[in-house]
């Protein structure tokens, strides 16, 4: 039985998902390394230096370690300079009613994200207080696909993870869930998801209960 629901943030809560793209697209231009949604996809729910590491496949020199952490450093600045513009109106479709309903039904609730940004997306959006607990990139070592992030997240909830849910918008989400024991159901398009049982385009699109059908 389900007792507990972990959310991404990036893509299923929050629409930062884009601002990501423009941070590391802006990057790409200055580097002048080739850049597209394609390889932004694969960057989906990586941590940042991992997701540096996606960027530079493409590119035609190799950097220092120093030289990498001045890029991830200055692509985060340009993230979060857009993320002054983030609103509550910036929460997806269905987010806020989701978290709602299930607290409603004593559900526990966490924030399982990669970014370290977490905190301050949160309260930008307004949703610091709709979820019971957090767990973002400052608290884990190891990126998605390694279930690290979500097992901290069962542990700080109390819960097993064969009771926790997991609502992931990108595979290395995916992987990381069913690697750590706990049902999933994906976010966007199912074709980007294969390994997700049960994928829906947003959480506007099924409600509490069937949510928590695992
Ligand atoms: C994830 C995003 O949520 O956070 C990734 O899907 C991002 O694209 C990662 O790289 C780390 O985010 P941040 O905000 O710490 O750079
Ligand atoms: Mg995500």
């Amino acid at each position: 039985m389900i007792r507990g629901v972990i959310f991404d943030l990036d893509g299923v809560l929050v629409t930062t998902d884009e601002l990501h793209f423009q941070g590391w697209k802006r990057l790409a231009e200055e580097e002048c390394i080739p850049f597209d949604r394609a390889v932004n996809q694969r960057q989906r729910g990586i941590g940042r230096m991992e997701s540096l590491d996606v960027l530079l496949e493409k590119s035609t020199r190799t950097y220092s370690q120093a030289e990498k952490l001045a890029m991830a450093e200055r692509k985060n600045k340009y993230y979060c300079d857009l993320l002054q513009t983030l609103t509550p109106a910036d929460t997806l479709p269905g987010a806020r009613e989701m978290l709602a309903a299930l607290r409603k039904r004593g559900i526990r609730t966490c924030i399982g994200s990669a970014s370290k940004n977490a905190p301050v997306i949160l309260q930008r959006v307004a949703l610091t207080d709709s979820v019971d607990n957090v767990v973002d990139g400052r608290d884990v070592t190891r990126s998605k696909p390694d279930p690290e992030c979500f097992l901290l997240c069962a542990r700080r909830i109390q819960l097993t993870p064969a009771e926790c849910l997991v609502v992931e918008d990108a595979e290395a989400g995916v992987e990381a869930a069913l690697a750590a024991g706990m049902a999933v159901l994906g976010i966007g398009d199912a074709a980007r998801l294969p390994r997700a049982p049960r994928v829906v385009r947003d959480l506007k699109a099924i409600d509490a209960d069937e949510l928590l059908k695992a």
